[in-house]
């Protein structure tokens, strides 16, 4: 197993559509297990293919940060069937970090997809874990949440990470 680099907001991957998983090769299985240990290290409650440089639809996410085996969730082609509600809370990115904003996102999600033994699931989530899975599955149409915020907040966003860029050049 392998920690990954997490790419961030600028890097040109994150805005991309990445492709379905035709086959479950050792190689993504590989990557699904690296992606679970980067992203219980980082700590974070959720990552997706894309945040590691790979445009593949894999998402792995964690509520319990890796503290329960059965709440770990590794998810190949990902849809959300259904959903319904609304509910607004403060979300982060691992990709963008330092920033925390309130996004709308359904209360309830119905997501299906298939493990690495190729066998389909079907989650039925709510409230946090609803979240996490709309906002992995977002980075597979390569949006991020900020992406969901109004124009005038996500320009607000930009300039000040512009500037903590520049900071950090200068530091
Ligand atoms: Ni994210």
């Amino acid at each position: 197993m392998a920690k990954l680099e997490i790419i961030k907001i600028g890097h040109p991957r994150l805005a991309q559509k990445a492709e379905p998983i035709a086959s479950i090769t050792q190689e993504i299985v590989e990557l699904a297990r690296d992606m679970v240990e980067t992203m219980q290290a980082a700590p974070g409650i959720g990552l997706a293919a894309p945040q590691v440089d790979r445009g593949i639809r894999l998402i792995t996410v964690d509520l319990s940060a890796g503290e329960k085996k059965d709440e770990l969730f590794i998810l190949i082609n990902p849809e959300i069937k259904e959903e319904s509600g609304k509910s607004l809370a403060e979300e982060g990115c691992l990709s963008v970090p330092g920033i925390y904003e309130k996004v709308v996102r359904p209360e309830l999600v119905i997501v299906k997809g298939y493990d690495l033994d190729g066998r389909e699931v079907t989650i039925e989530a709510r409230d946090l874990l609803a979240r996490a899975f709309a906002h992995e599955i977002d980075h597979l149409e390569g949006r991020l949440f900020i992406d969901r915020l109004s124009p005038l907040k996500k320009n607000l966003i930009k300039k000040r990470l512009r500037k903590e860029e520049e900071k950090g050049l200068k530091g």
